[in-house]
């Protein structure tokens, strides 16, 4: 089957192609060949993924070409992107020879492709990388944009670096086996960038996200492309996020991590989950600061309702959260620098900036009148 769409993050003599479409699986060694790619591979995956009919696919692809993979699984969860996975997956990359042409593909969600995107980055001094994702949160953020990482006590993702991949091959069927709760989250990932710079996507998820999330492939693509071309944007302007571009891709995730770090980082509270809470505090907040008009917030938090997203953190935790609490969490982030937090804040829909500038105190009390207009359920 066809490709239905390619992107390309244009880095000089580093770009890559993003290809979209359904069944790209099938011609897995067909795309690698088109970039270059003609070793047996390493494929990284965890124990669900491996299982499935889109996992064999792939494969079957790669053996019928005579590049028999060399298959390395991890547990699934966020545990997994650990030191002691990432030094067992390289001796076992190792003993199973590998040299500085073997590619490592990483097939999965944002754990498996950033476990294996360290893999790749650190064996024999880096390798060529190639990010398969197979949930909607993967294939419209994580593959995308070379940031690779593991989790340390301390926090998550505070080792790694930036690994640009040589392919992104994002297969939309994959999406179709996705449990509903998993494909909401990584829902609230592509609603961020209509928030963060498209007004116009933003208009489009809103008559086409019900139909998305439901099953219809064609807008399935549709704003896995657009969400990609946005980023990919952002990528070729500001790799290493130096000059606050790449930052605005952070939207709702200071108070996203915050209250995934509260919540142990569990099944109980998926990370788009989080972000979709966090983009509603962040407009919440920007509304509290005159930045933002409240139709806007409305808007926005009514969207993420209908998809069936968390808008408020008593949807989260019933009790609710201790304000300071929150604060606190969110000042042990890593974008804090000399003790002041970094937020991006929005004007409206669309309009998103970074700022240093917010003092804790209007976090506070808009932490506050959150907590107050959701009372408890029952
Ligand atoms: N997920 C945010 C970024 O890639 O910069």
């Amino acid at each position: 089957m066809s490709v239905t769409h390619e992107l390309t993050v244009a880095l000089g003599a580093r770009s890559y192609p993003i290809r979209i479409g359904d069944g790209l699986l099938g011609e897995t060694a067909r795309h690698l060949a088109e970039v270059g790619l003609t070793r047996p591979p390493v494929v990284v995956s965890d124990k669900s993924v491996a299982a499935t009919a889109h996992f064999r696919e792939m494969a079957d692809s790669l053996e019928q070409a005579g590049l028999a993979p060399r298959v390395l699984v991890v547990p699934p969860g966020e545990a997994s992107k650990s030191f002691g996975q990432l030094e067992r997956l390289c001796e076992e990359a190792v003993a199973g020879g590998i040299d500085r042409k073997t590619p490592v593909i990483g097939f999965g969600g944002g754990v498996v492709g950033d476990l294996a995107g360290v893999a790749a980055a650190v064996l024999l001094r880096g390798l060529p990388f190639v990010q398969v994702p197979t949930t909607l949160l993967a294939q419209v953020d994580s593959a995308v944009g070379g940031k690779t990482g593991i989790n340390l006590k301390g926090g998550k993702n505070l080792v790694g670096s930036f690994h640009q991949p040589r392919l992104v091959l994002a297969d939309v069927g994959t999406l179709a086996t996705l449990p509903p709760r998993e494909l909401r989250a990584g829902y609230a990932e592509v609603v961020k960038y209509g928030l963060l710079g498209d007004a116009d996507f933003f208009a489009w998820l809103e008559a086409n996200g019900p139909g998305l999330l439901t099953g219809d492939p064609e807008a399935r693509a549709e704003a896995v492309l657009r969400s990609c071309r946005h980023k990919a944007g952002i990528v070729a302007e500001d790799e290493h996020e130096t000059t606050g571009l790449r930052a605005l891709l952070n939207l709702g995730h200071t108070f996203g991590h915050a209250l995934e770090a509260l919540e142990g980082y569990s099944g109980r509270l998926l990370h788009g989950e989080a972000v979709a809470c966090g983009m509603v505090l962040a407009f919440r907040l920007s509304v509290r600061l005159g930045l933002c008009p409240e139709s806007d917030l409305e808007r926005m938090r009514s969207h993420l309702d209908r998809a069936g997203l968390p808008v408020s953190m008593r949807r989260i935790r019933n009790e609710g959260y201790a304000p300071d609490t929150v604060l606190d969490a969110m000042m042990r982030d890593k974008k804090v620098e000399d003790g002041r937090l970094g937020l991006i804040l929005v004007r409206g829909i669309g309009r998103a900036f970074v700022t240093k500038d917010v003092a804790p105190a209007d976090v506070r009390a808009m932490l506050v009148e959150d907590e107050a207009l959701t009372p408890a359920a029952g």
